[in-house]
């Protein structure tokens, strides 16, 4: 290749950058999040984070047992308080925070089956940053995190009535109770 077309693509490449160096200090682009994302941030996101995520999620090993249902119970407790506020609940809408967010808190009774266990367990333990997606990780225990992805596996086959029987304290169970065991733990482990 000529020397004159190197010179030019040089050229070509160094006022690109330079421009976009600058691009943050004109006030150009609009944060609002009341404003969604444009097509282009919107892809650029979604395809930065599952590439990420699933790169990091592949020396992750879910525990065998994962479904157990007191684990599940467990994790239905946590969800509420933690996580309904933002994706919902199956019968339950986002909160105003939550449908305030940009980009949306996807349901996740419609996207959890898109990500294997593991990734879900990445995705909680170590949050997604520019997403507003918390990290879990720096205040809970592996098992903690597990307990949440059990429960959040469950939640595409989940109906109303069961999320509502694991997430609301039962009222108190007569001694000889012949409940069914999710809906024991489900009273038993609400702190
Ligand atoms: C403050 C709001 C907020 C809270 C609280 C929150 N999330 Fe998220 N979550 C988000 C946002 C925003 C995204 C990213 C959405 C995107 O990139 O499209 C996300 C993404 C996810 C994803 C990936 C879904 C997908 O298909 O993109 C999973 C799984 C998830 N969150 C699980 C949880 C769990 C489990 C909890 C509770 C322990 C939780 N989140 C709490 C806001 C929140």
């Amino acid at each position: 290749m000529p020397m004159k077309y190197v010179i030019t693509i040089l050229a070509t490449l160094a006022v690109v950058l330079l421009g976009a160096l600058l691009f943050p200090y004109t006030g150009l682009y609009n944060v609002a999040a009341s404003e969604g994302h444009t097509g282009i941030a919107r892809w650029y996101l979604e395809t930065l984070s599952e590439h990420s995520i699933k790169a990091r999620a592949d020396n992750i090993a879910a525990p065998t047992d994962l479904a157990d249902s007191s684990r599940v119970a467990r994790g239905a407790v946590a969800y509420a308080q933690m996580c309904r506020t933002c994706h919902g609940a199956p019968g339950q809408e986002r909160s105003v925070t939550g449908q305030g967010m940009t980009p949306l808190p996807p349901s996740l009774s419609e996207e959890a089956a898109e990500w294997r266990p593991e990734e879900i367990y990445w995705i909680v333990e170590h949050g997604i940053k520019m997403a507003g997606m918390p990290a879990y990780g720096p205040t809970h225990s592996e098992e903690e995190l597990w307990e949440i992805v059990a429960f959040v596996e469950q939640l595409p086959a989940m109906t109303d009535a069961q999320y509502t029987r694991l997430t609301v304290p039962a009222d108190p169970a007569p001694a000889d109770s012949t409940a069914p065991p999710l809906a024991d733990d489900g009273h038993d482990h609400v702190h």
